[in-house]
């Protein structure tokens, strides 16, 4: 069998490399070889966004780089698509297998599905019920339009179930995001961004959602109060490109320390050390929930609940005063005590595998 796997955005590196890593295994033991060839869209492709991550994961190097780069939604979409239609015009394919939510995963998804090509989703099935989020919008569409679902959750299940999925196209296998992190997890690295920062008690900030940064006010806002609730402790804020451009001056915070965006193993260094995260990003609250570090999401919905209802995540939303009560919580250590979801083991990729040999092998 030949399979196609996408990747264009930092988060589909990390949920594609054990997948990867799960096929060249496969085939070191078994004569049903599953050929595949790995297709980056270059949605992302600053060093920091991109290569940092290939050399921390161990991603072999993409097969075709579309380069497409940053526009503005349908532009990049658009690009992504007329490049992605042209590469498997000229490579054949039994399967196009694409992760996450971003612009990148539903735009190859599209052109397969036109190309009368078979869609596997990696991560189908989430909904945060928010149409003002350009991911939702991706989810929906991607899921529209593909042929078997792998799911991190029962609840991602029941929302398939719902839209009129059958049984037979959905297999709840785990999360390949968690794969990464339990692969990864004796290898982390301290940056050398906090050399010299008492990491004894912090946190860790991460901002990137257009609702929070795109208008300077609101970010300027969630920077000073978070600055003051941290009570002398650092925090420390890899920035996202997206949010540089709105940060102003960094010299009004005394606690936050601002640093580029991390590779991959330095991050999980600090994220595994946190007295909490604070976030909008969607697999940190995954990535939290299995390592048992409190998380506070300023978002007001997640498609992601588990993490809410089994894990150590809690909405926060824009709410400054439920920000205040969190951290209050956080700095008595006071927060709720959680389990990991079922199956977010570190063997996800394998069941994916598995399941890909059964379907087309
Ligand atoms: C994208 C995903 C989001 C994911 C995030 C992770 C969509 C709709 N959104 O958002 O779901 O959580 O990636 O990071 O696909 N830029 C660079 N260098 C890069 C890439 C981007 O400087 O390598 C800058 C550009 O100025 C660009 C901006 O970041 O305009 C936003 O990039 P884009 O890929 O459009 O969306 P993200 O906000 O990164």
């Amino acid at each position: 069998m030949h399979i196609t796997l996408i990747a264009g955005a930092r988060p589909n590196f990390v949920k594609i490399s054990p997948i990867i890593h799960a096929i060249q295994a496969h085939n070191a033991v078994s004569s049903e070889q599953v050929n595949y060839a790995l297709v980056h869209t270059g949605q992302h492709y600053d060093r920091q966004m991109s290569d940092s991550f290939f050399e921390d994961l161990n991603i072999p190097a993409p097969d075709v780089n579309l380069n497409v780069g940053s526009h503005s939604h349908a532009e990049q979409t658009a690009r992504i698509m007329v490049a992605f239609e042209k590469y498997l015009t000229t490579n054949a394919t039994d399967c196009v297998l694409v992760v996450g939510d971003v612009n990148s995963t539903m735009a190859c998804a599209i052109v397969a599905k036109k190309m009368n090509i078979k869609v596997v989703h990696v991560e189908g099935g989430l909904r945060s019920g928010d149409m003002t989020m350009p991911e939702e919008v991706n989810r929906l569409v991607t899921d529209a339009i593909s042929d078997y679902f792998f799911t991190t959750s029962e609840i991602a299940n029941g929302h398939l179930r719902r839209e009129g999925v059958s049984e037979d196209r959905i297999l709840l296998v785990g999360n390949t995001m968690i794969d990464s992190l339990v692969n990864s997890l004796g290898k982390v690295k301290k940056p050398m961004a906090v050399e010299g920062i008492d990491l004894a008690d912090y946190y860790l900030l991460t901002l990137h959602r257009p609702s929070n940064v795109d208008e300077q006010a609101q970010l300027l806002l969630l920077l000073s109060t978070i600055d003051e609730l941290a009570n002398g402790r650092k925090v420390i804020f890899p920035i996202h490109p997206r949010t540089t451009a709105q940060l102003g001056d960094k010299s009004l915070y005394k606690n936050i320390v601002f640093v580029t965006p991390l590779p991959y193993l330095e991050f999980l260094y600090l994220m595994k050390g946190a007295s909490a995260v604070i976030t909008d990003s969607g697999g940190i609250q995954e990535e939290t929930t299995f390592l048992k570090v409190p998380c506070l999401t300023l978002r007001e919905n997640t498609e992601r609940p588990e993490t809410i209802e089994i894990g150590s995540n809690e909405l926060i939303g824009m709410d400054m005063n439920a920000l205040a009560i969190a951290m209050a919580k956080i700095q008595s250590q006071q927060w709720k005590s959680s389990a990991i979801p079922p199956l977010w083991d570190g063997k996800a990729s394998q069941r994916i595998v598995a399941k890909l040999v059964e379907l087309w092998g």
